[in-house]
């Protein structure tokens, strides 16, 4: 059995790959692409929690992007502590629980408006209509951005994630869209200095801690980082549950009847769907897991996805079911780098959720037409055909 995190057919179903190495190799070596991998859950947690001996500072992904990158534009979740925490202090600062709870009218409106043009058309594609408009337009109100600037940075946001086929390069368009980006948020700090707006970047530029500010670089890595994490991920995790929804249509029925079981589906679709397959660190000091010696300097991947479906931890774990309890996945993160966005993550799922109960209480998925994402660690679909019944 070989883990191949670019192979399409992987992408398709990773899960019998992931519960072979559960079983069979708890401590997964692939020669060819330079990295190890740990599967189970109690592995993958203990791992995590240890940012000392599992540094993050490397990149967390099994391509490794030029050192350069994270000079030019450092983001915390490539750094350890205590780099991490001054820069996630700082971030903490602006980026509030009320700030977020406060986004709850701004998400419900425009989760109605985009659902509402969906339900008066019977249908459309849940990802292109929907799960992707919808936290686009969530993270750019919450940094600042104008309208206008809003389409062409999520194309070069989702063409940066884009990766080629059984390959680790980084392709060139991925490149070419970085570099756009970076000068996108480059001019926007200018702007923003020029004439400041109430977004979260305009406080970030006045933000200090005993007299300590973010540098230029670190605030485009924060922009970069939030727009990678923010959209991406919870676009994913909208479609996965619809997907998973139409196929558990009395689960649905349930939601229906009863909304407040939806917080408890939007765990188990966290759960269930991992949008965030793996977590990648780099091992500081020679480790041994499993009776085999993992040698310092080595890339290993957390998988938080086959974790997430460990029958140690979760009875029945290939079931979907908006009931289950306990539910302790590890879909937002565990330890330092726990998800900075889980609050907003939460309360988009949720909303969004309730919503569409209300928009379409009866509704089919045709999966013969669904299309996946390549990407190397976000997992999902790109197009989700959906119409009411
Ligand atoms: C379903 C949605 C989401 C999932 C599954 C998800 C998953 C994750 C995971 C697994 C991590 C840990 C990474 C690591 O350990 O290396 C993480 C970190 C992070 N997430 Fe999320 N995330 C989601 C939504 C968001 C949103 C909406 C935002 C921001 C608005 C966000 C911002 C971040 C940031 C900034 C970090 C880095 C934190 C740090 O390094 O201290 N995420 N996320």
């Amino acid at each position: 059995m070989e883990l191949n995190p670019f192979a399409h057919e992987f992408h398709e179903d990773p899960h019998p790959t992931y519960r072979w190495l559960r079983e069979h190799a708890p401590l997964y070596r692939n020669d060819e692409l330079g990295f190890y991998a740990l599967s189970r859950y109690a592995d993958v947690r203990d791992a995590s929690l240890d940012w000392a001996t599992y540094s993050s500072a490397e990149g967390t992904t099994v391509e490794r992007l030029d050192p350069a990158w994270f000079v030019e534009r450092p983001m915390m979740i490539f750094m350890d502590p205590t780099r991490h925490d001054r820069l996630r202090a700082l971030v903490s600062r602006t980026f509030t629980p009320r700030r977020i709870a406060g986004l709850e009218p701004f998400v419900r409106t425009t989760v109605v408006r985009l659902l509402g043009r969906l339900a008066a058309d019977g249908g459309g594609d849940f990802v292109k209509d929907f799960s992707a408009p919808l936290p686009m337009e969530v993270i750019f109100t919450l940094l600042g951005v104008p309208d206008a600037d809003r389409r062409q940075l999520r194309v070069w946001m989702d063409h940066s994630l884009e990766r080629d086929r059984d390959t680790p390069t980084v392709p060139a368009r991925a490149l070419e869209a970085m570099a756009h980006l970076m000068e996108y948020w480059q001019q926007f700090l200018v702007e923003l200095r020029r004439q400041p707006n109430d977004g979260l970047i305009a406080g970030l530029l006045e933000t200090e801690i005993d007299g300590e500010r973010l540098t230029e670089g670190e605030i485009i890595g924060f922009c970069s980082l939030l727009g990678a994490a923010g959209n991406e991920t919870v676009t994913k995790l909208l479609a996965g549950a619809c997907v998973q929804l139409a196929r558990h249509a009395d689960q649905w029925a349930s939601l229906v009847a009863d909304p407040a079981l939806i917080p408890s589906a939007v765990e188990e679709a966290l759960r269930y769907t991992s949008p965030s397959q793996y977590q990648g660190r780099m091992v500081t000091k020679d480790v041994t897991w499993h009776g085999t010696r993992v040698a310092r300097g080595t890339r290993i991947l957390l998988l938080t996805g086959a974790a997430n479906r460990d029958e140690r931890v979760f009875p029945d774990p290939d079931r979907f079911d908006v009931r289950r309890h306990p539910n302790e996945h590890l879909a937002l993160g565990v330890g330092v780098h726990f998800c900075l966005g889980a609050a907003l993550a939460r309360l988009e799922s949720r909303v969004s959720l309730e919503e569409l109960t209300r928009h379409f209480p009866r509704y089919a998925v045709d999966e013969s037409r669904c299309v996946r994402v390549h990407m190397s660690n976000v997992q999902g679909f790109e197009s989700v055909p959906f119409a009411a019944r």
